[in-house]
């Protein structure tokens, strides 16, 4: 496969650039600095430069206090931008492969999600990520959209700055006490599981929305307490309630994804509890030789 992959720098697109090349996959890492998802005329020249016969689309505006405040700028980068890639991978014949959010449920439901629920998203970002994906649909055929959910890999997302499971380490070894959440529900899903299901999916040409996170589900003060555990580390962890932690943004409190169509097809994504023990198993490797990489060859 020749692959273009934007929000190459972002963590998920990291993984994805080791697992396919790994893999053997050709890979074309685009960084938003080098194209803009926004802009047509960029993912237009690019993908003409590049001939990929694959999009990988990883780019978001996922902050989502900042698209509360910015709706406009959510719905530029998640929605038109979207579609800009569906317009020019359905005219080069190339497979669109997008990365949407179980922010688009309202969390009501307490019973995983399926495909065919109808979303209902909370937020701003919920919404435009809603549009992106309908934007797809009504202009590209060969794609596939990929909801995921709670997501952390070693290169911690741009974004959001870091991920949750270094953000509770550090607290830890610095002896802070820490509250974490039990009244919200999801799947935790590090960065290389989604990466390599991902592959596994493509290599099928079953097109369509797929939901895929890591098997199983857990309140996020569970998963802190198993990220203390496998990690040998001691601290004070207490749980709260998020009427604890006043905020402007509604958040779904339940947002697993069934992943019953992705297993109709023979294929399988470890459960969130093996991913978190190989992601701190990989996580000093990782870092070590991402300290000592020449800069990585891009467009
Ligand atoms: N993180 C999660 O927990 C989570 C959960 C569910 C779904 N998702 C979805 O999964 C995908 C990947 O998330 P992630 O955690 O890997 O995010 P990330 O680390 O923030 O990576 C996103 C990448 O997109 C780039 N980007 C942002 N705006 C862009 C634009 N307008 N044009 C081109 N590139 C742009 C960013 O570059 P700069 O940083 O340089 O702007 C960054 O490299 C996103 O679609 C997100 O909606 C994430």
């Amino acid at each position: 496969m020749r692959l273009l992959l934007l929000g190459a720098n972002g963590q998920l697109g990291c993984d994805l650039l080791r697992v396919f090349r790994t893999a053997g996959d050709s890979v074309i890492p685009a960084t938003h600095a080098e194209v803009e998802v926004a802009s047509l005329d960029r993912v237009s020249q690019v993908l003409a430069e590049t001939k990929a016969d694959v999009v990988l689309n990883t780019a978001a505006f996922h902050k989502v206090e900042e698209c509360e405040k910015n709706p406009a700028l959510a719905f530029q980068v998640n929605a038109t931008g979207a579609m800009n890639l569906a317009r020019v991978c359905h005219q080069s014949g190339a497979v669109l492969v997008h990365f949407s959010t179980d922010y688009v449920f309202d969390g009501h439901k307490r019973a995983p999600y399926e495909e065919t629920d109808l979303p209902s998203p909370l937020n701003v970002y919920g919404a435009s990520k809603v549009a992106g994906e309908q934007l797809i649909a009504c202009n590209a055929e060969r794609y596939f959209i990929i909801r995921t959910c709670g997501l952390y890999g070693v290169a911690g997302s741009s974004g959001k700055g870091g991920n949750f499971v270094e953000n509770m380490l550090r607290k830890a070894l610095a002896g802070d006490a820490m509250r974490v959440v039990d009244d919200q529900v999801l799947t935790p899903t590090y960065t290389v599981a989604l990466a390599q299901a991902t592959r596994d999916l493509i290599l099928t040409q079953k097109f369509g929305l797929y939901h895929l996170s890591c098997e199983g589900q857990c309140s996020w003060y569970e998963f802190a307490r198993s990220i203390l555990e496998l990690a040998g580390v001691d601290a004070e962890l207490s749980p709260v309630k998020t009427t604890d932690f006043p905020s402007t943004v509604r958040r779904p409190s339940y947002s697993v994804l069934s992943k019953v169509k992705f297993r109709s097809l023979a294929l399988s994504i470890p459960s969130w509890q093996e991913a978190l023990s190989r992601y701190l198993q990989e996580r000093s490797t990782q870092r070590h030789l991402a300290s000592v990489a020449p800069t990585q060859v891009s467009l």
